[in-house]
């Protein structure tokens, strides 16, 4: 080991303490991107990402502004044209708390309990956004970068159709690098260090059934309209047919099949039925069938009704026929599945299938491809040799069922590959209440950074 990897390390683990105060910091910064209320708060965290990068080194930090939320831009590049170029990605966004009745802590008064770190933002994606920090520190406060480093940190990615690909494709020679550094997926477990080769796309809409021109007494009305409430439970129960399968026609039309031994490579995964049973707090699974629970879930597209509305949903009852309904629908998909094409077919359902009692219309709120990763580029190979000395293990090669837009729109435009790795592990509650980030784990993914940057050298 070099002197400088061994005092860098050193100097990461003495500084914890600090590490977890400023993930306290920027957590405390309710940043959810989708809340128009929450503006302020998505330019507080944009200006103190731009404050840290500064104190902890780096040369030249930006905040661009977009239409919509700011992307802080930084770099270091003092390691010199011989040396590889990494551009480390971030969002600093975060999805809504609710619902906030069933927080035990406050979501965002960063609340420590044991070895975990309760709020909204600890582990999707701000504590892995000071992993990355302190890894970089850790290494500038005790010599030189042994790589270029450039960060591209947006406040859009829990919202889809970020502005982020547009900004990419309009600063091709700023953000040009030799790989992508994703630290936003996770770990199957503390002591399963994982690399996530395979990202899922997704399509999401938002579905409005119209009928009466207004809210109708449900006993004068009921039997002569046609309830939009129930239209929409109609048409969304006809999306799924008995054997879990997506009913649009086309809808598998482009998916590539499975072989025979990338299914064998899932199935030695710790990622049997019982682990999605306990997770979930479900007595029995659900799914299309002739697939396993991991292939249903990070290989196989699917369709999910993220929300549902109508009528009255108060406390106590209202006779009401309602005027309308809503209801919010996505599908995950993987290659070759194309966002828009979804659309189009979703289009083609309702058309042949809403009854002409009730008008609809059909918005695209977010169009993402799926993405995969390269698992021999000279970078995993990086990574696999660094999380094997942190953790004595070989790292899990897995396919997961989120999505992280930018990596394919990096892929297009740089045309430069991915690493996906993250910290956060299995009971994190990412998007659910009591999100959490385990800080032991988190700390071992510092040092694991700091061992990649100094492997990309040779
Ligand atoms: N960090 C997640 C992706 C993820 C999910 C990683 C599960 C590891 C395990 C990411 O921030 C995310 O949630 N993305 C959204 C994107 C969407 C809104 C376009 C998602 O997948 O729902
Ligand atoms: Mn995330």
């Amino acid at each position: 080991m070099t002197d400088h990897k061994k005092v860098a390390l050193l100097y990461a683990q003495d500084h914890q303490k600090q590490t977890l105060d400023k993930m306290k910091e920027l957590i405390a910064i309710p940043s959810i991107s989708t809340d128009p209320e929450r503006k302020d708060d998505i330019q507080k965290a944009a200006e103190w990402l731009k404050k840290e990068l500064s104190d902890l080194g780096m040369t030249k930090v930006e905040i661009f502004p977009t239409p919509r939320h700011p992307i802080v831009y930084a770099e270091n590049l003092n390691a010199g044209k011989e040396a590889p170029t990494v551009l480390i990605y971030g969002h600093y966004d975060v999805q809504p708390e609710d619902p906030i009745d069933e927080w035990k802590s406050d979501p965002f008064t960063p609340t420590e309990v044991g070895e975990f770190l309760y709020a909204r933002g600890s582990t999707d994606m701000k504590g892995q956004i000071i992993a990355t920090f302190s890894a970089v520190e850790a290494i500038l406060q005790t010599g030189e970068l042994p790589v270029n480093i450039k960060f591209l940190i947006e406040g859009e990615e829990e919202i889809g159709g970020s502005y982020l690909e547009v900004f990419i494709k309009e600063n091709k020679d700023l953000l040009a690098c030799d790989f992508f550094l994703n630290p936003d997926t996770g770990m199957l477990g503390p002591d399963l260090p994982s690399i996530t080769y395979a990202l899922r796309g997704i399509s999401y809409f938002e579905l409005r059934i119209m009928g009466p021109k207004q809210d109708l007494h449900s006993g004068t009305y009921g039997g002569v309209i046609h309830n939009p409430a129930q239209v929409m439970t109609d048409l969304l129960s006809g999306l799924h047919d008995d054997q879990g399968r997506v009913t649009m026609k086309g809808f598998y039309d482009k998916v590539l099949p499975l072989e025979q031994e990338e299914r064998d490579e899932l199935s030695r995964l710790p990622l049997g039925d019982d682990h999605y049973i306990d997770q979930a707090g479900v007595s029995k699974l659900w799914g299309e069938e002739g697939y396993t629970s991991v292939e249903r879930t990070g290989a196989r597209p699917t369709l999910e009704i993220n929300g549902l509305y109508s009528g009255f949903i108060d406390e106590g009852q209202k006779t009401v026929l309602p005027a309308y309904a809503m209801a919010k629908v996505s599908t995950r998909l993987v290659p070759d599945q194309d966002p828009d094409e979804i659309y189009e077919l979703f289009k083609t359902y309702l058309a042949e299938n809403a009854p002409d009692t009730v008008t609809w219309q059909l918005d695209k709120l977010a169009a993402d491809h799926p993405s995969m990763s390269d698992r021999k580029s000279p970078w995993i190979t990086a990574y696999i040799k660094a999380a094997e000395t942190v953790w004595g293990k070989r790292p899990l090669f897995v396919r997961i069922g989120g999505s992280v837009p930018v990596v394919v729109h990096i892929q297009q435009i740089l045309g430069v590959d991915a690493v996906n790795i993250g910290f956060g592990i299995p009971g994190g509650n990412l998007h659910g209440p009591n999100e959490n980030v385990h800080l032991p784990t988190l700390y071992k993914g510092i040092e694991a950074l700091v061992h990649f940057f100094f492997n990309l050298k040779q």
